[in-house]
């Protein structure tokens, strides 16, 4: 099968190669993936291989086989999405085929295409850590009664886009930040009050909103001017930061938690070691997210579709790596990479 490989270089650089198809293990899925989402993991992983491994983690496809011990309620032609663990093995998203973990997929509606369902893995799954496992928030099965302010920084990015939905589905007020191009659209995804990041005043004109009592916050950037910006915003009793990527609080009053989608698959990796707390974990979220879709109550964002197939991943790499993502899905489809046969 074609698919998308680190080549060892530590620039990073990926190509479309021929590999086997990945045997499917026991708890696990085989997908015939029809679309694949990318996800900054993506380019950063690439530039981490010593050797030649499959790239990407966000897929949307067919399943075709169920290997040893799937107790799940899946069987071969459900349409599913989710996320693998691109760049550790011969297994990854950017393939014709790819071997999912049984207990982290979600049903897709009939109705849903591939292409809007393959972002969901990653961002879901963190959206659910940042949520409801670094902080322990009201979800959409048991909203919220009492007033509660989330601020969601980066509202227009991926993870942004869904912590927007489910905390509101949660009952909570939502406070997110973003580009003033995009406030509509994240207002109508359930954003109550939306702030330019780039506003001098942005701090201060979230502490004048929440009356200084801010606790609750989601930094889906998590580098640069971010961890002082949400300490800034939270009230002068402090809070609790939920973080994607790794940083130290800059105030003692506020806790930072960080979750990486990773830990979630229940397989060892650098100094972590899996857990049945994880798993459990993922398994919750997967059914969450899956009753979510089938109810119609999650909306994908924009998407941003390359029209040679997994053959424009090295542009699209790069494309993310410079910056220029903005509101918008970076999606492959399998099919349209030249050489694949339908
Ligand atoms: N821990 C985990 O498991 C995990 C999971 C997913 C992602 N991540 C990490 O989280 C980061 C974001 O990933 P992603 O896929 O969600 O990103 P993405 O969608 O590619 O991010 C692009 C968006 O970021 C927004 N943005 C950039 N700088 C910002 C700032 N200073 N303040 C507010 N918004 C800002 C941009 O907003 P505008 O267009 O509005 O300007 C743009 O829409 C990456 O570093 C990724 O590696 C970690």
């Amino acid at each position: 099968m074609f698919a998308i490989c680190t080549t060892g270089k530590a620039d990073g650089t990926v190509e479309l190669r021929q590999v086997d198809v990945p045997k499917v293990g026991p708890k696990e899925i085989l997908v015939k993936v029809v679309a694949a989402a990318q996800n900054p993991t993506d380019w950063k992983s690439s530039g981490r291989q010593e050797d030649v491994k499959v790239v990407g983690c966000d897929y949307a496809g067919i399943v075709t086989q169920l290997g040893d011990g799937v107790t799940e309620d899946v069987k071969v032609g459900d349409r599913i999405a989710g996320m693998v663990f691109g760049c550790l093995e011969m297994n990854g998203a950017f393939a014709e085929y790819t071997a999912a973990p049984s207990h982290m997929f979600f049903k897709l509606p009939e109705s849903a295409s591939f292409e809007d369902m393959s972002q969901l893995g990653v961002a879901c799954y963190t959206t659910c850590q940042c949520l409801y496992q670094s902080q322990d928030l009201p979800s959409p099965e048991n909203p919220t009664t009492t007033p509660i302010d989330i601020l969601v920084w980066g509202g227009s990015s991926s993870v942004g886009h869904f912590v927007i939905q489910l905390a509101k589905l949660g009952g909570m007020r939502v406070i997110a930040t973003a580009s003033p191009k995009h406030f509509d659209r994240l207002k109508k995804l359930g954003a109550d009050e939306v702030f330019d990041y780039r506003d001098p005043e942005v701090a201060k004109k979230i502490r004048t909103l929440t009356n200084e009592k801010l606790k609750h916050a989601v930094d889906c950037i998590s580098e640069g001017s971010t961890p002082q910006l949400i300490s800034d915003s939270l009230s002068p009793e402090g809070g609790t930061i939920s973080a994607i990527l790794k940083y130290d609080t800059v105030r003692p009053e506020v806790k930072v938690v960080f979750s990486l989608a990773y830990y979630l698959f229940g397989k060892p990796f650098g100094n972590f070691t899996p857990t049945t707390e994880m798993t459990e974990f993922a398994t919750k979220s997967s059914k969450l997210i899956s009753k979510l879709l089938a109810e119609g109550k999650i909306v994908p964002a924009p998407l941003k579709i390359y029209p040679k197939g997994l053959a424009d991943v090295p542009e699209g790499l790069e494309f993310m790596k410079s910056g220029k993502v903005s509101g918008e899905k970076i999606v492959y489809r399998v099919a349209d990479t030249p050489g694949v046969k339908a």
